[in-house]
């Protein structure tokens, strides 16, 4: 889904956010694991101080086992419980009911010594938009009961969903903005397909990709798309075009095209699994 953020937009997410949170113990915040902290919101940690955190990897099919948990582990660290799950295909999610619970544990722990015993958890989902809030709810919730898509306006008033006898999920996911401002994450969200393609034009994105390709996967564009390697990335569009036979006019190379394909690829995972950022670049581990 793309979703064109405006002032206003963010204004009103940000005081359905404000709403919603305290209703809830716990958020559960889902985030790309391909990029792990360009697509977290900017502003999530001031919102949800005080409430409970667990981080979702989800899209982890997507993104390289080994750094997936090394992110698990980052996150750990920072003092959040964390969690990877490919919420598509049901990967991980048997573990997101105890994963709750642990998250929630002081909570629980001061309820039980003022006497509040069995009071449901109470948790939302948010992140920004495409990271796979409906599908992860979907999943966890099982198939009838929220709709895939962001689909405003069909679930009117705060509905819950019991998940078991202590946990209650808000059956709407919060919807956060991403991080437009710093160029460098915007451009990995571009990647990914989560803020629109016009930031850049296509081709200039296809070659910035093919240029972080290069040197964190070599040979991975050679190989799935037999071309030798080159060290311009439009010399390597162009390439990819004649390939895949990519033509306008019958016999010119159209770059548009294979610039296409190739974010297409990567974006669905055709590439393989891909992560775009380390926790090693901002540990220095
Ligand atoms: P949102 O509510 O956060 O906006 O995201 P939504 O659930 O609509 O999911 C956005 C896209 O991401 C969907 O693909 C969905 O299938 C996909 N997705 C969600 N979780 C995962 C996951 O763990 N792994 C993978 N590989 N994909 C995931 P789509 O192209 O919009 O739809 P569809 O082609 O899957 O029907």
């Amino acid at each position: 889904m793309h979703f064109q953020w405006y002032p206003g937009h963010m204004t009103k997410a940000r005081r359905m956010m404000q709403e919603n949170i305290k209703l809830i113990d716990l958020i559960i915040e889902l985030v790309d694991a391909r990029i792990p902290l360009s697509s977290r919101n900017p502003d999530i940690d001031e919102m949800g101080k005080n409430k409970a955190r667990l981080i979702v990897l989800n899209k982890a099919d997507l993104a390289e086992e080994k750094r997936n948990d090394e992110w698990v582990e980052f996150f750990k660290e920072k003092g959040y419980s964390a969690v990877k799950v490919n919420s598509k295909k049901g990967g991980g999610i048997k573990s997101i009911q105890s994963v709750i619970q642990e998250a929630c544990r002081e909570k629980t722990e001061r309820d039980r010594r003022r006497g509040i015993l069995n009071r449901p958890v109470r948790a939302m989902v948010a992140g920004i938009p495409n990271v796979g809030k409906s599908t992860f709810i979907n999943t966890l919730a099982g198939k009838a009961c929220t709709k895939t898509g962001n689909k405003p306006g069909v679930t009117k008033g705060k509905q819950w969903i019991r998940l078991n006898k202590s946990v209650e999920l808000l059956d709407t996911p919060g919807i956060l903005w991403p991080k437009f401002e710093d160029q460098t994450a915007a451009l990995k969200l571009a990647f990914i397909g989560s803020i629109k393609d016009e930031i850049l034009q296509t081709e200039e994105l296809a070659a910035e990709l093919i240029r972080f390709l290069e040197k964190e996967y070599a040979g991975v564009i050679g190989r799935k798309y037999s071309v030798e390697p080159a060290e311009d990335p439009y010399e390597c569009l162009r390439r990819i075009a004649e390939s895949r036979h990519c033509l306008v006019r019958g016999s010119e190379l159209d770059t548009e095209k294979a610039s296409a394909l190739l974010l297409d690829d990567f974006r669905n995972g055709r590439l393989g699994r891909i992560t775009l950022e380390n926790p090693g670049d901002i540990t220095g581990k």
